[in-house]
């Protein structure tokens, strides 16, 4: 390991499960100072353990993002913790298969409150810290989704679109006080988090099928595959890269 964020301060969400998880245990391999935050409080914990039974710093902080209330608390906590902050790493995330005539007031509300809510209600809590620290980095989650729109995912599109725009705002808006910000956009990857699109087409080996013929690379990309990008735009690596939402999709698009 190279110590690329040794000594961040960084609050991620997420980090009970799949992309979420595989990022904060890379940043923590790399030297950062971790508050992890979660729905699921079983898994989060056992990330932040995890963590630490490896020589790491994370403390795990059960939070519902979409909760104005409980996010406060959250940075409560990294400021308690922590002393300040130098990246927000907004990862949480849900994804409701369904066409956009069948859409219910409740799917759309959803996936707004946790998909781009969320990482607003971050944003406006974390960047007075970030001003504070003399600047720092902002990764959102976004989705290929949110570039190209996906048929059976109208308001999640148009969700993982908010953030996009949202990021790129905010990054114009503070990139004079030393803050920049970026989206990443996934293609397919490997997390129980695509299950009910598995199952809506028969069966992970008909999805396997259909990924492959679609994606030039053949295949989805692990959890492990996402995280290095999260970990080079939060990093000083990227210390010149901002206002941009990267596609990671196996070149699918
Ligand atoms: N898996 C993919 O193919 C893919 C592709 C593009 C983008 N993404 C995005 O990546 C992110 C992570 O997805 P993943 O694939 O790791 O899925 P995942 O289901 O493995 O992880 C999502 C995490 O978000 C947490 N979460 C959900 N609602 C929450 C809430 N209200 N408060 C706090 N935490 C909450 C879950 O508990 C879980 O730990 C999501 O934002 C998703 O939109 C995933």
């Amino acid at each position: 390991m190279t110590g690329q964020v040794e000594g961040m301060r960084v609050v991620m969400t997420g980090a009970a499960h799949g992309i979420g998880r595989a990022t904060a245990l890379l940043f923590a391999r790399e030297g950062a100072r971790l508050v992890l935050a979660d729905l699921d409080e079983d898994g989060g914990d056992a990330t932040a353990a995890e963590i630490r039974d490896a020589g790491g710093e994370a403390t795990f902080v059960r939070t519902d993002v979409g909760e104005p209330a409980e996010m406060s608390a959250l940075f409560g906590a990294v400021r308690a913790e922590l002393g300040g902050l130098d990246s927000i790493v907004n990862i949480a995330g849900v994804l409701r298969v369904v066409d956009l005539v069948d859409t219910s007031d409740d799917d759309w509300a959803l996936m707004f409150r946790v998909n781009v809510t969320a990482q607003m209600l971050a944003c406006r809590l974390g960047v007075p810290m970030l001003r504070e620290a003399g600047g720092g980095t902002i990764v959102n989650m976004a989705s290929v989704t949110g570039v190209i729109g996906v048929p059976g995912a109208v308001a999640y599109s148009a969700s993982k679109g908010a953030v996009i725009a949202m990021t790129k705002a905010l990054a114009r808006e503070e990139g004079a006080n030393g803050i920049r910000a970026n989206a990443v956009c996934p293609g397919w990857v490997d997390t129980g988090f695509n299950d009910p699109i598995v199952t809506v087409m028969g069966g992970r080996e008909s999805h396997a099928a259909l990924v492959a013929a679609a994606v030039p690379m053949g295949r989805q990309a692990s959890a492990e595959e996402i995280a290095p990008t999260i970990l080079f735009l939060a990093s000083d690596a990227s210390s010149y890269l901002t206002a941009q939402a990267i596609v990671i999709d196996g070149g699918n698009n």
